[in-house]
């Protein structure tokens, strides 16, 4: 009987834990701690996250902001992804020595790459700091007031709580305003880079793979972090040393199986897991909808002038591999939202919810929340989605309206600022856009303005476009402001900013694009942009108030804090899945499938030589796993954006695989998490070895690592303990 209960219990964790969530590493003693020990996790709570003794989280720094990183040598080594890395190793590149094409990798510590606002931060600790945040806020009556007293609170912890000379103290928010956590940190600026693939294996399948399974991607590169002579942070000097790391991650090379336990470690960016259900509908049925459309034309011009023209297709690939991240990704979040019935999941458990306020006689205080949700959603509605036709097709996708709204706020500092600003503003502006148009023709972006302005006249709310919109020819406007406007060229630009100030607005209020911009952007922000915020800060207040509800009635569920940049834990299990009828993914790409998809001379599906060798010769090393070279694999971590470059680690804390991206079927995992479809893929960490290794001869940096077999450590054990 005891041994069926504990069976049951060890079966309803199992599944509960399959469930996401995204975990503060300073609080998972108990529940969590529970649950990943049921998954198969060897090591305590204190190995993930510990004050006093080194523990994991001192190998996990936020790289540059955006990503995640993990140490894995004593001597500062550490690695991220490649497309995390793109950027320092495009920098560094010229066509005489073109790293994004041909990898970079150092033989030797001196030839490391030092990167000019390239950082990594690390928590020192974390503790919480509600009380002292929400001092005094009860007593204020007004949103505004209380936010603003939140913030005077933080601006003075921050600067008064004890923390070392080369620390930082910054405090956030977890649900959504209901606790508010301290980060101590430490951020290293003098980082360089080590080692990169060639792209046709850093980026392998490039944007046609991206967010798909099955992937073959080897999405990795890899930097050193210098300190001063005493281990601390210090800007770039050649007398900087390789930073010694409180704890670094040791590398498994006895690889995964289906069903073992994975943790990922990482600073996930944003997620909006406790929306409503009448949010959700909103944003599966109109403003995905809206925003994928828009990016569905702006990549349809791009892809046909790239197709016919290399010049266009250089200028333009990161542009549109940018543009296509997220269009893809609001497609599969769309489509999974439908198919895994989100909202209508959502909306029973709201109704489940509002009995259990009744029956906790909370009514007085959490009673209306949810038909304010229905009234708030309702009203911000047409104002949502305009603001999303702004934002998509002015301010991004149409790159000559970009700029114009960059002028379009220069002129506004002018009136709120004054001169001295305008004037900086205006140099940065001139010094920054040399790059723009360096990468700007002028020819696509008018029939991008065409496509789009036509879209933003005929589906974006009526009562919010300018006059001259409504029955527009948008070919003719393109065609007419495209050949009078001066914003289409760096020498037009540099020409309309030069004189003095009067002059500079005389020039710009007469220019054809300048103007147009300002039309629009004028009705923005006299009729969308006030209401908007005005709903939305009503709407965050809401949020807030369900939170705590939620906190107080729903004690024993697992309710963890969205996704805030912050450092989190979420764990799983390898595993496969079934996206639809007949089709079932296996948990495990090889190098097979490398080959499977090479099309030689393709940019994103052709193959190095040198790789196809040792595929031919399957010259795999130590790294091969019965005959086969293991590329990526996929887990039940519930992760997203930010998350890239994340150490995937085994239930010791050995790295088995770099995080880099989700299955399309599961990226409604931001808003709803379906534990049958969400998925998140790693690159196994032997194929990151085996490319060091076997392709590019870095044994330097490999006699660095700490290579393990924490399973045959395991078999040996059982064997000699069977033999006793
Ligand atoms: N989808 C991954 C992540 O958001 C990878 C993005 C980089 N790769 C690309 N092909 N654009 O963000
Ligand atoms: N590629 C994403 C990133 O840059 C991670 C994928 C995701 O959104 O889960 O952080």
């Amino acid at each position: 009987m005891k041994f069926l209960k504990l069976l049951l219990l060890l079966f309803v964790l199992q599944t509960q834990a399959q469930q996401g969530g995204m975990w503060i590493p300073s609080l998972l003693q108990g529940m969590n701690e529970k649950e990943m020990k049921s998954l198969g996790m060897k090591m305590t709570a204190k190995d993930i996250y510990d004050v006093n003794h080194s523990s994991l989280k001192d190998a996990v720094p936020h790289f540059n902001g955006g990503c995640t990183s993990e140490v894995i040598s004593p001597k500062g080594l550490i690695l991220t992804n490649h497309h995390c890395g793109f950027s320092a190793i495009q920098t560094h590149s010229t066509v005489d020595h073109d790293y994004l094409t041909d990898g970079f990798w150092a033989y030797k510590m001196e030839e490391e790459l030092p990167n000019e606002n390239l950082v990594v931060t690390f928590i020192v600790k974390i503790e919480d700091v509600t009380t002292q945040v929400l001092n005094g806020v009860a007593s204020l009556t007004s949103e505004a007031e209380k936010q603003k007293k939140i913030q005077e609170n933080i601006a003075f912890l921050s600067t008064s709580l004890p923390k070392e000379s080369w620390q930082e103290n910054k405090i956030r928010t977890f649900f959504e305003g209901n606790q508010y956590m301290l980060f101590v940190t430490e951020t290293f600026k003098d980082v360089r880079l080590v080692g990169a693939p060639p792209s046709l294996i850093g980026k392998f399948g490039s944007d046609t793979d991206n967010w798909i399974w099955p992937r073959h991607t080897g999405d990795f590169s890899l930097f050193r972090i210098y300190a001063d002579k005493n281990n601390h942070p210090a800007a770039y000097s050649k007398d900087n040393v390789p930073y010694t790391p409180k704890h670094f991650l040791p590398v498994s090379l006895d690889g995964v199986k289906e069903d073992d336990f994975t943790m990922v470690f990482g600073y996930p960016g944003k997620t909006n897991e406790y929306l409503p259900a009448v949010a959700i509908a909103q944003i599966a049925n109109e403003l995905n909808p809206a925003k994928i459309e828009i990016r569905d034309r702006a990549l349809k011009v791009a892809d046909g002038f790239m197709r016919k023209n290399n010049a266009i297709k250089i200028q333009y690939a990161s542009k549109y591999a940018g543009i296509a991240n997220y269009w893809k990704k609001w497609i599969g979040e769309t489509q999974g939202l439908k198919k895994s019935n989100a909202v209508a999941i959502k909306r029973d458990a709201e109704r489940a919810f509002q009995q259990k306020i009744i029956k906790a006689g909370k009514q007085s205080e959490y009673g209306n929340l949810l038909a304010d949700f229905e009234k708030n959603y309702t009203e911000i509605a047409p104002y949502a989605l305009s603001r999303d036709y702004f934002l998509e097709i002015v301010q991004r996708n149409t790159e000559m309206l970009s700029v114009g709204y960059k002028l379009y706020q220069l002129e506004q500092v002018y009136t709120t600022k004054g001169e001295q600003s305008f004037t900086d503003r205006k140099n940065n502006l001139i010094k920054d856009l040399g790059g723009f148009y360096k990468d700007f023709n002028a020819e696509v972006d008018a029939k991008v303005f065409e496509q789009l302005i036509e879209l933003y006249a005929t589906k974006s709310p009526k009562q919010f476009i300018p006059a001259s919109l409504s029955n527009v020819n948008a070919k003719n406007l393109a065609a007419d402001i495209y050949e009078k406007s001066k914003l289409t060229n760096y020498n037009g630009l540099k020409e309309l900013l030069t004189g003095d100030t009067k002059t500079v607005l005389a020039n710009l209020n007469n220019d054809k694009g300048f103007q147009f911009v300002k039309e629009l952007s004028d009705k923005y922000h006299k009729d969308v942009a006030p209401k908007y915020d005005e709903i939305n800060l009503r709407i965050t207040a809401l949020q807030r108030a369900y939170m705590k509800a939620q906190l107080e009635l729903n004690k024993d569920s697992r309710i963890f804090p969205d996704a805030n940049s912050t450092l989190r834990v979420t764990y799983g299990k390898v595993k496969g899945y079934e996206p639809k009828d007949a089709t079932v993914y296996t948990h495990m790409t090889y190098l097979d499938g490398v080959m499977e998809k090479y099309i030689p001379g393709d940019y994103e599906f052709d193959v190095p030589k040198k790789l196809i060798d040792l595929y031919n010769a399957k010259d795999y090393g130590q790294y091969g796993e019965k005959g086969k070279m293991p590329v990526c694999f996929i887990g039940t971590n519930h992760t997203t954006g930010g998350n890239s470059g994340s150490p995937a680690v085994d239930a010791y804390g050995n790295l088995i695989g770099l995080n880099f991206d989700r299955v399309w079927e599961g990226t409604m995992s931001d808003i709803y998490y379906d534990p049958s479809i969400c998925r998140n893929i790693m690159v196994d960490i032997r194929y990151v070895l085996f490319i060091m290794d076997k392709y590019a001869g870095a044994t330097n940096l490999i006699n660095e690592l700490k290579l393990v077999h924490p399973k045959q450590v395991k078999a040996v054990k059982k064997k000699n303990l069977r033999k006793k």
